[in-house]
């Protein structure tokens, strides 16, 4: 497989649909009836992912061990059982998160010949985006998106970022920063939950210095028939683990559990945390990468920022020798992140497949 240079069809903006006021989508975005949202086991009920609350976690001064050791069983629970989990009192300052999502709506109301000249190629994704996946006559997911890379640093090239609004740089140069110093504080944690040396699994990513880490922001217009499509197909996320910034007042996210999708119902100013790929295969699949979709509504648009935390795009990412023993071999071979995603890239959503699980194995739990 080989990164094609450009699109197999025509890119038709979603917002542009959207804005022109149709009141029925095309059919390439109508999903097949068992994919659609009503039709597959959404919950109506009020099971949320687990919230957790890192007060003091980070601070030495009033932090007793007890509390800290609270903290960290509570997310070893949610590692293993449920692959996705919110944080509040994380640490990032809560203007900040505003600000971001807000810049990003900002770029997104700008006139469409401005944004068109960000259009992304599948090449390297980045830039201003509407589909994902190459494959010609694949039906397409309800939503825009602008793709951007911030480490390792020579791929973050600021001209490949929006020069409006004209705080957008700024304000993005400093939201990564500080969600980057969560993410480390969070590969730690995950490391000594699974018994290992902190620094373990942020080496197997290829050390402070070489991990990758890019910013996906997803923009959902209003959709006039949000029960035929979806926002953004299941699928899990490729790297080493997410923290998405959710729309404040707009939900849309749904977790797959035990066939079921749940809703997140986002906590004021929380990060949602979840799992990918390469930790489920580093962890020995100890702790799952989690399938999810997005589905949109005929009310309001909807502006997500998913920042993913990845290894070094070359390495060989293979179970951690620790946790492999008799009873428990390695699950998978040795691979590169640059094939999880180039997958991705080229089919598009699908589920957990590129990890060999299939829909059904999920189904039956
Ligand atoms: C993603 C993603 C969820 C959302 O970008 O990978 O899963 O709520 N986004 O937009
Ligand atoms: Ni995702």
């Amino acid at each position: 497989m080989k990164s094609p240079q450009d699109w197999p069809e025509p890119i038709v903006r979603v917002q542009s649909l959207s804005d022109s006021g149709i009141s029925t989508i095309p059919n390439k975005y109508v999903k097949p009836p068992i994919e659609r949202p009503s039709l597959s086991n959404s919950f109506n009920n009020d099971i949320n992912i687990p919230t957790i609350d890192f007060l003091g976690l980070f601070t030495s001064d009033g932090n007793n061990y007890a509390n800290k050791s609270i903290i960290y069983e509570q997310i070893s629970e949610a590692c293993r059982n449920w692959g996705f989990f919110q944080v509040v009192n994380h640490g990032v300052p809560p203007e900040l998160m505003d600000e971001a999502r807000e810049v990003w709506r900002e770029f997104f109301h700008h006139p469409m010949d401005v944004k068109q000249t960000y259009a992304n190629t599948p090449k390297t994704y980045e830039g201003y985006g509407s589909r994902l996946g190459v494959e010609k006559g694949a039906i397409l997911d309800w939503s825009d998106y602008y793709f951007l890379h911030y480490l390792p640093c020579s791929l973050k090239v600021h001209n490949k970022w929006p020069a409006f609004p004209l705080s957008l740089r700024k304000v993005i140069e400093e939201y990564s920063k500080q969600v980057v110093k969560f993410c480390g504080r969070l590969m730690k944690i995950l490391s000594s939950n699974l018994g290992l040396k902190e620094d373990v699994l942020q080496n197997a990513f290829g050390g402070d210095r070489d991990i990758g880490a890019c910013l996906r922001v997803n923009f959902y217009p209003k959709c006039p028939q949000p029960d035929l499509t979806l926002g953004l197909s299941p699928h899990s996320d490729p790297g080493g683990m997410t923290i998405l910034l959710p729309d404040q007042h707009v939900a849309g996210l749904q977790v797959r559990r035990d066939g079921h999708w749940i809703t997140v119902k986002p906590a004021s100013h929380a990060f949602i945390v979840n799992i990918g790929d390469q930790i489920q295969v580093l962890s020995n699949a100890i702790y799952k990468s989690v399938e999810h979709r997005v589905i949109v509504n005929s009310a309001e648009e909807r502006v997500s920022l998913a920042f993913f935390y990845n290894p070094k795009s070359d390495l060989l990412i293979e179970p951690v020798k620790e946790l492999v023993t008799k009873q428990n071999p390695p699950l998978y071979p040795p691979r590169t992140f640059d094939e999880y995603r180039l997958y991705m890239r080229t089919k598009g959503p699908q589920g957990k497949s590129q990890l060999g699980e299939s829909d059904k194995s999920q189904d039956e739990k």
